[in-house]
């Protein structure tokens, strides 16, 4: 567990998620697909149940190459970062992040923290790349990517299709090796 000062005043704790938590991050995570129109699914579309994601984070913390925090502030949850791999030799140095932060609480750095938070975690259980996917037009998301590090390394047309649209998503990894 973590504590932060923020910039409003407020205590920032970012710390892993337990099945307790699971009721909170999907009410969170349903309110957030109606916040943004970069999650890949919409208000209250989360797909998971209640026992189904305490499933996944039982999952999560026995193994030490996949990671599930959330960000708290005054005992509520207003963010989650998760790091998802696999067992395979081939492949359990590499995985891929997913991040959602409540809107109500954008632009006060909470995504530099929980990103630097899995920065330190994954050197520490030898993780040696990150990647992610980004729709192409979440400036706020790429340009927190950048300043962590992250270079783009591809673009996948179609990916998405919003408002009678189609949108690509940009591929970014972190080279933990070379950071
Ligand atoms: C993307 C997200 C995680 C960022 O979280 P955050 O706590 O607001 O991030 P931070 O405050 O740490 O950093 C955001 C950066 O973007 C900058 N920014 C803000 N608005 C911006 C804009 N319209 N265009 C470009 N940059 C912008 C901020 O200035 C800040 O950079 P700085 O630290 O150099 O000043 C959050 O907005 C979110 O959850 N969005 C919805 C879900 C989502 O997009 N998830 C990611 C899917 S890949």
């Amino acid at each position: 567990m973590d504590k932060y000062n923020l910039k409003n005043g407020s205590e920032l704790i970012i710390r892993n998620a337990t099945l307790e938590d699971a009721k909170e991050l999907i009410e969170l995570l349903n309110k957030g697909g109606g916040q943004t129109d970069f999650l890949p699914f919409g208000k209250d579309e989360y797909s998971l149940s209640v026992k189904e994601l305490q499933n996944m984070l039982e999952r999560f913390s026995k193994r030490d190459n996949l990671l599930y925090i959330v960000a708290e502030i005054n005992s509520k949850i207003i963010g989650m970062l998760n790091f998802r791999s696999n067992n395979s030799k081939k492949t359990k140095h590499v995985g891929e992040l997913g991040i959602m932060i409540d809107k109500e609480s954008w632009g006060l750095s909470i995504g530099t923290h929980l990103i630097n938070y899995l920065i330190v975690w994954a050197k520490a259980n030898g993780i040696t790349k990150i990647n992610l996917r980004v729709r192409e037009d979440n400036a706020r998301g790429i340009r927190l990517y950048k300043k962590m590090g992250f270079v783009e390394e591809g673009i996948l047309t179609k990916e998405n299709f919003s408002n009678g649209k189609y949108y690509s998503c940009v591929f970014m990894g972190l080279d933990l090796e070379k950071k």
